[in-house]
């Protein structure tokens, strides 16, 4: 849906401070999110994770959409110890946008 694609890429401002996404994506504050829709938690390259993501990634947390979406509007409620210093997406129907932008951006 080319509208809530439109959406997410707006609610992914909020992001942009630490992410990238896309051909030229690298890491960043947080990890590069290229594929990161239906894929294995702390698995980027390089990246630095907290010692709670790394657990989590041993345990096999896979980012499927509900995963996401519970992380999304609330990092730290959904993993204690997340390095991730973001509040949370507020408004519920953000969370779909960004997830199908994510989809949408990812190389
Ligand atoms: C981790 C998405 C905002 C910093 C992650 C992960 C996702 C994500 C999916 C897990 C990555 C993985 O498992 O490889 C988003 C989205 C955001 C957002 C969609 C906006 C709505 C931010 C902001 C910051 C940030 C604003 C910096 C202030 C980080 C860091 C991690 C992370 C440091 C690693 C967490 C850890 O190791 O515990 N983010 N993020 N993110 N993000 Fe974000």
């Amino acid at each position: 849906d080319p509208a809530l694609i439109k959406a997410g890429e707006k609610a992914f401002r909020k992001c942009k401070s630490c992410h990238q996404i896309g051909a030229k994506a690298k890491n960043r504050v947080g990890p590069m999110l290229n594929g990161i829709v239906d894929g294995p938690a702390g698995a980027v390259d390089g990246f630095r994770y907290s010692k709670a993501m790394q657990a989590a990634a041993a345990e096999g947390l896979v980012w499927s959409h509900d995963e996401l979406s519970a992380f999304l509007a609330d990092p730290k409620g959904f993993m204690k110890g997340t390095k991730m210093s973001f509040r949370g997406v507020r408004k519920p129907e953000d969370i779909d946008a960004l997830i199908a932008y994510l989809r949408d951006a990812s190389e």
